[in-house]
């Protein structure tokens, strides 16, 4: 990956310490001083933030942050197909966009509204819509009752909003990499049939497979391979 170098240490046993003093028990004031994870960090420092943060987040979650730390790799990879600029928020927001799931942040059962609540409390307002609206989020949203308060975060059309999407749905549970069908089909094993995130699927899933299209054609226009 050209823009974005790899800075997390691969073992889930041993990430590097976080330099945030965010507690994640609580939410920031915006504007508040963060230190590296504060809105003004651009960049690789966004990066290194989002990686570690997410690490600091999600290490207690053991799979969940497999997960997390694959679908950030992956994005490192697909960054090389974006500008700059895109690399960096598309590469961060892979590493956190399931930090709703974090004990301290669960709020609504949503972890995509979840997680782009606690984005947009420490001032980092692209990660958030992007967050909010992985992997087509909104028709899990809609099933809980969710759906105005996802429309507080407007969601970005974009093809950097099609390559996270990408990531997370091309990376399983545990960090292993699968087809969005067999993807599909792993949700519907660990949740359960009843599970708002399998009977969201029946829904998401024509949406699903056209982000994932319009990114492998995006890569190979680019020359981005394996
Ligand atoms: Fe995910």
């Amino acid at each position: 990956m050209r823009c974005v170098r790899q800075r997390v240490a691969n073992s889930p046993d041993s990430p590097r310490r976080p330099r945030s003093t965010v507690t994640p028990s609580r939410y920031a004031e915006p504007g508040s001083d963060l230190g590296e994870g504060s809105a003004t960090a651009t960049g690789e420092a966004l990066v290194d933030w989002a990686a570690e943060h997410a690490a600091e987040l999600l290490v207690p979650l053991g799979d969940r942050w497999l997960h997390c730390r694959a679908v950030g790799e992956r994005a490192r990879w697909v960054a090389g197909a974006f500008s700059q600029q895109d690399s960096v928020q598309l590469v961060a927001a892979a590493y956190l966009h399931d930090v709703g799931d974090a004990p301290g942040l669960q709020q609504t059962g949503c972890h995509a509204l979840d997680g782009a609540r606690y984005l947009r409390s420490l001032g980092h307002e692209r990660l958030a819509r992007l967050v909010a609206h992985h992997a087509e989020a909104r028709f899990e949203a809609q099933l809980r009752g969710l759906d105005r308060e996802l429309e507080g975060f407007p969601r970005e059309k974009s093809a950097v909003a099609d390559a996270l999407t990408y990531c997370d749905m091309t990376v399983g549970s545990a960090g292993e990499p699968m087809t969005l069908h067999e993807r599909a089909l792993d949700i519907a094993r660990r949740y359960g049939d009843e599970h708002a995130a399998t009977r969201s699927l029946a829904w998401s899933m024509p949406y699903l497979s056209l982000a994932l299209a319009r990114t492998e054609r995006r890569l190979r226009l680019r020359g981005v391979v394996p």
